[in-house]
């Protein structure tokens, strides 16, 4: 037996689709939605992230800004940077790309984009309305992977859920989601002990811990559903997941291929809740 793919990419695909329309529909009513993205320094990931951003938001007719500031800046000239943006109607969505500088502290950067703005749902305001089972802005991540198992019609009310990596951007708000959808979740990390025994447990398993190629067959029970948040680089610069995929695909029910699975659904999620402010703001 071999795993179901299931494809981020494809389902990007549709829900661009349906955001076009969104947009247009928007249009019409005289808005624009408008993306602005802060990118501090020469980062390379940061670069690329940032281009694909540019690029998706051009073809989906969302007006996107992307303004680079030196590594130099300091704490105080970003913050105002930031407030100029919560001021300009013309964007409903503030991304500031991260990581940052060391002079600057990133939670007090994330802290003042406006929530209503803050279409990453990194803002602390964000992340207790979604502990408190009232998301507003989610975590596009997580939010991209809750549309892939829906798109798959995955069953989650009553099943077991296993999250490895405990991050605020993925781990955390995950556990939140699947929790909200009524599973049993375990959330494991880097000092789980018996991780493989615990990952086993799971009928959904998340893996986002950054280490390539880190989960095996012995991981997984047969049949599960096994997400993989994972972007490594091989010894040869290749992109790999989390998740030893070749080995895995034969014990699982359904997995995300690395690249196309996941990956896709951040920016997707991203555009998505950018559109979902225009309408509202
Ligand atoms: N850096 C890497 N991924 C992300 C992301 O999703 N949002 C932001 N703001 N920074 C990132």
């Amino acid at each position: 037996m071999s795993a179901i793919m299931m494809s981020g990419k494809a389902l990007a695909e549709e829900m661009n689709s349906e955001m076009l329309e969104m947009v247009n529909n928007l249009k019409t009513k005289g808005i624009t939605p408008g993306l602005v993205v802060l990118l501090v320094g020469e980062d390379q990931a940061s670069q690329t992230y940032v281009r694909n951003k540019a690029k998706r938001a051009e073809k989906l007719g969302v007006h996107s800004l992307v303004k680079r500031y030196p590594n130099t800046i300091t704490e105080e000239e970003l913050l105002n940077e930031i407030d100029r943006f919560n001021r300009d109607a013309d964007f409903h969505g503030i991304l500031v790309q991260l990581p940052l500088p060391k002079q600057i502290n990133a939670e007090k950067v994330v802290n003042a984009v406006d929530s209503k703005k803050d279409v990453d749902g990194f803002h602390p305001l964000n992340m207790g309305k979604l502990l408190i089972g009232k998301p507003d802005k989610i975590a596009c991540t997580p939010y991209g992977i809750m549309k892939l198992l829906k798109r798959h019609q995955i069953e989650i009310a009553g099943k077991t859920a296993v999250v490895i990596g405990r991050s605020t951007i993925v781990g955390k708000p995950m556990a939140q989601l699947l929790l909200m959808n009524d599973a049993t979740v375990t959330m494991a990390h880097s000092k789980t002990q018996n991780l493989a025994e615990v990952a086993r447990t799971a009928d959904i398993l998340v893996v986002a811990i950054g280490r390539g190629n880190f989960v095996t067959k012995e991981f997984i029970k047969p049949g599960a559903v096994v997400i993989d948040v994972g972007m490594n680089r091989d010894a040869d610069g290749k992109l790999i997941g989390d998740i030893k995929a070749d080995e895995v695909a034969k014990v699982a029910g359904y997995l995300t291929p690395v690249p196309g699975g996941v990956g896709p659904m951040t920016i997707t999620m991203l555009m998505y809740q950018t559109i979902e402010s225009a309408k509202r703001i």
